[in-house]
């Protein structure tokens, strides 16, 4: 909050979208005015009744489970829409100000309809919260929203429709969004550079014939400057990032690939970033770049074993920076 605050926001455009929450942390939020927040069980409503009565509510519901998604978040936070009305029902008891439901239906949704699904049980809340006294005036869609611009438009499509269905104008409901991912995964990408290199042990690279373009063992094993202590703890921290592709910046010409590990820089036997992958040799200070690695990656890293976190360097090309700075007086040297 206090970032965010920083940055010059209102506090009236914050949501504190975590539904379990320290009950010093509603204080710090009644003291700055963010007012708006979100629950999902019967003990946060007496911790916010205590820390911030006059708050705002979003009653947080589990997304639908017959989809499948990489990353659930379900698992963790909202409550089974059947139980909406016996929470609804306390708040209300406890005289609190619910204005609304959120969802977040997951993270790599393969069936965008997952969105119209958690809008349809977003509605049956709305009209139970009706019934009993309640005048519901936001939802909030949550994240998951895919990076790639294909799949965004068809979420957005799905989205649209169900909203429409489900919430005609004349609800007069405020839709909100939490993009995470979608705002962030494209705009960076990972570069590494092999530090060491070894091969392996004659056991294990005994049928290095029988390997060469094929997936195999371990031939070669390589440790580059980033591992899953840093930006790659999205290998364990977000399942949407299981894919990882390898790009060789400079490879070379030779046609022979190998059974390869790609490790990270730390001591610890678990940093590793790729498992048993086909590359060619690679030699000490060759550099492999990865794509799309903007979310839950830096954001993530611990600096275990004292690797610095990579430096971020940031960059525009010349048409896209004048439009945003039109004013600026930067000349074509300069660092952009
Ligand atoms: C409450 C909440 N909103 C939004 C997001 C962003 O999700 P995504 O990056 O999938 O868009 C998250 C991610 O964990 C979240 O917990």
């Amino acid at each position: 909050m206090s970032a965010v605050l920083d940055m010059g926001v209102e506090p009236s455009r914050i949501v504190y979208a975590h539904t379990c929450k320290l009950t010093s942390d509603i204080r710090y939020a009644a003291q700055v005015n963010v007012d708006l927040m979100t629950f999902d069980n019967q003990e946060e409503l007496r911790k916010i009744k205590a820390a911030f009565p006059s708050s705002r509510l979003l009653l947080r519901i589990d997304p639908p489970s017959n989809f499948k998604v990489l990353h659930e978040l379900g698992n963790k936070f909202g409550c089974h829409p059947l139980d909406a009305s016996s929470l609804l029902r306390t708040a209300r008891d406890l005289r609190l100000n619910v204005v609304g439901v959120s969802f977040h239906v997951g993270c790599g949704a393969e069936n965008p309809e997952i969105f119209a699904a958690a809008v349809r049980s977003a509605a049956t809340v709305f009209d139970e919260a009706q019934a009993l006294g309640f005048h519901f005036h936001i939802l909030d869609v949550g994240g998951g929203f895919p990076s790639s611009l294909v799949s965004f438009g068809q979420v957005a499509e799905v989205l649209r429709t169900a909203l429409d269905l489900h919430f005609p104008d004349k609800r007069k409901v405020r839709i909100m969004a939490e993009p995470g991912r979608y705002l962030v995964e494209t705009a960076f990408s990972l570069t590494v550079t092999v530090i060491a290199k070894r091969r392996a042990s004659p056991r294990v690279a005994s049928n290095d014939d029988s390997m060469e373009g094929s997936k195999g063992g371990e031939v070669f094993g390589y440790y580059v400057n980033d591992g899953v202590f840093g930006s790659f703890n999205c290998l364990y921290a977000d399942m949407a990032h299981q894919f990882l592709e390898a790009r060789l910046v400079n490879p070379t010409k030779s046609p022979e690939k190998y059974g390869s590990n790609v490790w990270g820089p730390t001591c610890d036997g678990i940093d590793k970033i790729l498992s048993d992958v086909m590359l060619p040799e690679l030699q000490v200070g060759d550099v492999i770049n990865f794509e799309d690695m903007g979310a839950y990656s830096l954001s993530t890293a611990s600096g275990f074993n004292g690797i610095p976190r990579p430096l971020v360097l940031y960059h525009c090309c010349d048409t896209v920076w004048k439009k945003l700075f039109p004013t600026d007086t930067l000349t074509e040297d300069s660092e952009q």
